[in-house]
Parts: structure tokens; C-alpha cells; sequence
């Protein structure tokens, strides 16, 4: 039975364990081996003839639109807006001729999200909803749905879902970047990426006694901590240090490690730690340097570093993988470390305080 807890203690982890599958299952549902995928060729056709894709979220999907923004614009070369739905839903935005949405919503019934597709209808723009939730509100008032393929997600801190959001996203992307003949995207070969974030996933889940030494070591006392990273990697700072907040209440912030120098650094005392996320090749070192600064001013730094570009005392090194969808593996270890710190401090994992798995107003 899916919504059975089974052997784990909390859902959280059994869903954290599940990624690898998804991923699988994705790449199989969506993509043919011939490389060709299963998309509504009329959908596809609507967004290559976007000249904006807005992608529209709340909370951890907004954060799967950030990842999907790089992903868009370099398969696509269409440019792309992320929105917080929240503050879209009000905004009075300069818009293009034939902007195309992307709903990205794991339960289909955020309201901040619906209102925006409230708005989005009422101008007769096309849309689409990226959700787990077959017949949800925002799947039933889109004019297409692809479904996450995740099975129900019950711990309240989402982790497959952004996993999946990212995979179809770039599934996506690729499809769309195909149809309008750019070459990068004729030769990234998702559905071989999807099997090997699989493989890498499993690999990072089978070390988890490790990363839990490190979250009782590191973050079961500390008031607070920091992820930072550039480009890419800022985007899951976002992430790690949301999944850290909301499960064991420890005050994270996510952060570009260009910009921690110019004021937030000053919040790093001794033994805070900062982890830094390093999968790009362009910006390895300037994080790396950053990270210097922060245990000059007594940190404890980590790193959570891509295989290609590790070094001997790096924290947790993940397998290789294409720049691009990296969020799928990187984020895995942030999920574990905000787990094993919640459960260490004794806490409900799966039901944090003050929280609800889908907020229905506004
Ligand atoms: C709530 C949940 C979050 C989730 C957000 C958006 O705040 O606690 O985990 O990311 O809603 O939910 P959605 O279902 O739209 O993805």
C-alpha cells in the first residue's frame, strides 16, 4: 500500500527513498528509448511559440521553477520568469504578447497558485500544471497537465515532488528546445540523465548513516546555519536551508556565496556552520574561496561537491551528472541532513509545528 509507513519511522524518509524510482518512472512515462518522448505535441507546439514562459509556485515548487528557469532558457532559449505565487497573484506585471504558464504545484490546490490561474484565464493566456495530483483545482483550470508520477506525498516537507517537478521540467525543456532545433538541446539525452540521477540518488540514500553523524554533529545544536552556492546551486541553497527551517526549526538561510560579504557574513560566529554546494564548474572555485572567508570567521564549513570537482576534505561528494539537472542530486543530501536533525532533536518529522501539507487561502 503506497500510503503505508512500512518500516520507516517517519514518511519523510520513506518518501526520500523513493526518489530514485520516480525518476525512473519518469524518464520511462515520458521519454522513449529512441530518445523521442511522449509529450502532447500540441502543448509542445504552444510553448515553442511563447515569447515569455512565466512558472508560477509556492514554497519548494517555487524553488523547482528556479531550477527550471536555467533549464528553459538554455534548452529553449525562451526567456523565463519565476514567480512566487503569492506575490504574482497581485502584482500588476508587464507582459509580453503570448507568454505561456507553468503551474508547478505538488497537491494542485494552493491558493496563491489558483489565483494566479484565476487571472491567467480571465486573459485568455495558455497554461499548463505540473502537479501530483490528478483532477486537483489547478490541473482541471489548466489547459494541459503532466502528472509527477510521485505517489502521495504525506510528510509536510516536500522532497520527491521537487525532485520530480525538476525531472519533468527538464523533459520539458528538452522537448520544447527540440522542437525549436537547438542543438544543445537535440544533444542532452534526458531520459540517460534521469538514469543516472537514479543511480547517483540511491548511491547518496545508501550513505545516510554518514550524513546522519554529520547532522548530530553539526546542526543538532546550532541556532543556526547556511547553504550557499552560485547559479544553480543557489537555487538549492534555497531548498536545503527551507527543508532544514521547516522540520527542525533551525534558522537557515539559503544564500549566493557572492553576496554573503556584503552583510550576511556578519551572522557567522564560531562553530555556525555553512555548507557549500558545488556542482559548476564555472564558479567550484569562487564558492570555495567564499567558503574560506566564512571559517576564517570561525565557521565550520561543509560541502556538498559534484565527483568531477572534489577535493580531499570535501563533506559529501555526489556522482557526476549534467550540469544542468545537478538540484537532483545535491538537494538529496540536504534532505537527509534537515531529517536526521529533526529526528535527533526529537521531533515529529513528518507534522512540523505551525504547518499544513496544502495551504488552501490566501
Ligand atoms: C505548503 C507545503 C510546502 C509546499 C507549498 C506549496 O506550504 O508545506 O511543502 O511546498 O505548500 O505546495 P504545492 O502543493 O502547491 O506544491
Amino acid at each position: 500500500e503506497e500510503t503505508d509507513k512500512g518500516p520507516y519511522p517517519y514518511y519523510m524518509l520513506k518518501e526520500v527513498d523513493e526518489q530514485p524510482n520516480v525518476m525512473r518512472k519518469l524518464a520511462s512515462i515520458y521519454t522513449e528509448e529512441t530518445g523521442k518522448d511522449n509529450l502532447d505535441p500540441e502543448m509542445i507546439d504552444a510553448i515553442k511559440n511563447a515569447d515569455r514562459i512565466h512558472i508560477v509556485g509556492a514554497g519548494t515548487s517555487y524553488h523547482a521553477g528556479l531550477v527550471g528557469k536555467k533549464m528553459f532558457e538554455k534548452l529553449t532559449h525562451i526567456p523565463t520568469e519565476v514567480h512566487v505565487a503569492s506575490e504574482f497573484a497581485y502584482d500588476d506585471p508587464l507582459l509580453t504578447k503570448n507568454p505561456f504558464f507553468i503551474f508547478l504545484s505538488q497537491s494542485g490546490e494552493t491558493a496563491d497558485s489558483r489565483e494566479v490561474l484565476v487571472n491567467v484565464n480571465a486573459r485568455g493566456f495558455k497554461s499548463l500544471t505540473i502537479t501530483n495530483v490528478a483532477n486537483s483545482t489547478l490541473s482541471r483550470e489548466a489547459n494541459y497537465t503532466l502528472l509527477l508520477h510521485a505517489g502521495p506525498e504525506i510528510s509536510v516537507a516536500s522532497t520527491k515532488a521537487y525532485t520530480a517537478q525538476i525531472a519533468v521540467e527538464a523533459i520539458l525543456a528538452k522537448s520544447v528546445g527540440v522542437a525549436k532545433e537547438q542543438v544543445i538541446a537535440e544533444d542532452f539525452d534526458v531520459r540517460q540523465q534521469l538514469g543516472l540521477a537514479a543511480t547517483g540518488m540511491q548511491a547518496i540514500i545508501d550513505e545516510k548513516d554518514e550524513i546522519e553523524k554529520l547532522a548530530k554533529e553539526y546542526f543538532v545544536n546550532a541556532t543556526r546555519a547556511f547553504y550557499i552556492g552560485r547559479g544553480i546551486d543557489q537555487t538549492v541553497s534555497l531548498e536545503a536551508a527551507l527543508k532544514l527551517k521547516e522540520i527542525s526549526y533551525v534558522q537557515a538561510e539559503g544564500f549566493a556565496s557572492g553576496e554573503l560579504k556584503h552583510g550576511t557574513i556578519a551572522l557567522i560566529e564560531e562553530g555556525t556552520p555553512v555548507v557549500g554546494i558545488i556542482t559548476q564548474v564555472k564558479t567550484a572555485g569562487l564558492t570555495r574561496s567564499n567558503l574560506q572567508e566564512t571559517l576564517s570567521r570561525g565557521a565550520n564549513i561543509l560541502t556538498i561537491v559534484r565527483s568531477g570537482l572534489s577535493k580531499e576534505d570535501d563533506t559529501i561528494v555526489v556522482p557526476d551528472i549534467d550540469e544542468m539537472i545537478t538540484p537532483l542530486l545535491s538537494v538529496i543530501p540536504a534532505q537527509l541532513l534537515a531529517y536526521y536533525t529533526s529526528l535527533n532533536k526529537g521531533l515529529d518529522v513528518d507534522r512540523p509545528r505551525n504547518l499544513a501539507k496544502s495551504v488552501t487561502v490566501e
